[in-house]
């Protein structure tokens, strides 16, 4: 079957950029990306696409190419699952905040919702996507909702988890590793996959798609974050030992990368990972070996997440008895909130973490992040729940320049690596500071020599 018309439900991180890629490498495809967010899918439809509620390198331009030709944002979703041939599920599956599982499952919830909607909905034979991540053996409870329709639609239900990495989003969906389809094992299933696989094969190389059955499909995901992850808090955790022992993380890193079995890649010390997926993903997977009673499994991963914690926690540890103890009354000035550079989401990054910690200890923080706005940083720490949003406003002031931020600072805290940061006249920064003037990169960013040359007191992760 060749699809006409696709519906993504969800136009966040995952959906926009994945529908806009396919929408310019498939113009015969209609594509209609809705949400219930009116003002995402408003911003999405801004005529300057600037605008658009996402901000990746290179979304901009593809979205003013498709968009209005085969790509089309919109909140009617009933329309948009009645026209369509395959729907893609693209919704969050945030960790639960309550009941059973609460702190660990994945809250499944708008899954459901999404699946009883193209019940209700659908009139003719539907392809359903899983796009969001799962846990692994969810398509079944879509597909005993979607069979209860009684109105004799026949559903598939394929398993096609996105690999993207914020930041790079662009790029990863133009030229993925691989893409990953997970289907039923019955000829209709492998119809279904087929004609998933023909999207794809539009500008992925055949080798490059993968096709399994639905369960590996959606454990591989979860096993994917789990071993990145796995990777930072393994690092991290060398970082610790390094500081105590003379050893430098960085050389460290380079010389166990060069070997090919270990590989050079996502071994960067930092501050700690962040992103809405590595946390939820890895708590998931624990609660579901949990759920089966495979206590070693589950405490073995559990310790990713333990690591990372305390890898933050250290890290705004180190900046309070570094300054004498206290850092109460004190301006510290932050470089970056977004959980990694090229990207505007905050979710769960390390920089929330680390000035809750400070804003604890009464410091005044002030931030300067290239693509976040007032309004999320906020946002971020009122949900946390330390203080009251009163208090927390007390402590933060936003700043739109970096001097600014950095005017009359104790401390700098270099909590993204945003590349404009290391071309920052650094002397000026310096002249602007209290003395002694403390740089803390919490990603191993900047010069250590130049800055320690200026005359900063710099300190980074591992060395
Ligand atoms: P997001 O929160 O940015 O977007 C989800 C969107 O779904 C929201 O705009 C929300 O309003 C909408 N939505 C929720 N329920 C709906 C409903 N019933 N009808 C219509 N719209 C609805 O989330 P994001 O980051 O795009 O993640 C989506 C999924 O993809 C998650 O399962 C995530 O784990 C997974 N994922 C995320 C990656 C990332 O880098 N953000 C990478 C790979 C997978």
């Amino acid at each position: 079957m060749a699809v006409k018309s696709i519906c993504c439900i969800g136009a966040g991180y995952v959906g926009g950029p994945t529908m806009a890629v396919i929408a310019q490498k498939c113009p015969h495809i209609k594509v209609t990306v809705v949400d219930l967010n009116e003002k995402r899918i408003a911003a999405w439809n801004d005529v300057n696409t600037d605008n658009i509620p996402v901000y990746e390198p290179g979304l901009s331009e593809i979205v003013a190419e498709a968009r209005g030709r085969n790509l089309f944002f919109s909140t009617e979703v009933d329309k948009a699952i009645a026209e369509a041939d395959m729907i893609f599920i693209s919704v969050n599956t945030p960790t639960k905040t309550y009941g059973v599982g609460k702190g660990m499952a994945a809250d499944l919830k708008y899954i459901e919702l999404c699946a009883r909607q193209i019940a209700r909905v659908a009139k003719t034979d539907k392809i359903v996507v899983e796009k969001s991540t799962l846990p692994v053996r969810t398509a079944s409870a879509i597909k005993d909702i979607l069979d209860h329709t009684g109105n004799g639609v026949q559903f598939q239900i394929l398993s096609n988890p996105e690999f993207l990495a914020e930041g790079t989003a662009v790029a990863d969906l133009l030229a993925p590793d691989r893409v990953l389809i997970g289907g039923d094992t019955t000829a209709e299933g492998q119809q279904a996959i087929q004609a998933l696989v023909d999207i794809y094969a539009n500008w992925v190389p055949k080798d490059r798609i993968l096709t399994t059955n639905v369960w590996s499909s959606e454990l591989s995901k979860l096993t994917a974050n789990a071993f990145l992850a796995q990777r930072v808090s393994s690092i991290n955790a060398m970082s610790e030992l390094c500081e105590k022992t003379g050893a430098d993380v960085n050389e460290v890193a380079r010389a166990i990368g060069m070997d090919s079995r270990i590989g050079s890649k996502f071994l960067k010390s930092s501050v700690g990972f962040g992103g809405s997926c590595f946390q939820k993903d890895i708590l998931n997977l624990v609660y579901i070996a949990k759920s089966y009673g495979l206590n070693e499994v589950a405490d073995y991963w559990e310790q990713v997440i333990i690591m990372n914690d305390h890898q933050k926690r250290r890290f705004a540890k180190n900046i309070i008895s570094t300054l004498y103890n206290t850092v109460s009354g004190k301006k510290i000035a932050f470089l970056g909130w977004a959980f990694k550079k090229d990207t505007n989401d905050t979710r769960e990054s390390a920089a929330i973490y680390v000035a809750d910690d400070l804003l604890s200890e009464q410091a005044n923080i002030s931030v300067y992040d290239p693509k976040v706005e007032e309004d999320q940083i906020l946002f971020d720490l009122n949900y946390l729940e330390t203080r009251a949003d009163a208090e927390n406003k007390k402590g933060i002031t936003v700043e739109k320049d970096p001097y600014k931020a950095c005017d009359g600072a104790h401390a700098i805290a270099i909590l993204t690596e945003w590349d404009e940061f290391k071309d920052y006249d650094w002397q000026k920064i310096y002249d602007n500071m209290l003395k002694p003037a403390f740089v803390f990169d919490g990603r191993n960013l900047l010069d250590k020599a130049t800055l320690e040359k200026i005359g900063f007191v710099y300190q980074s992760i591992g060395s």
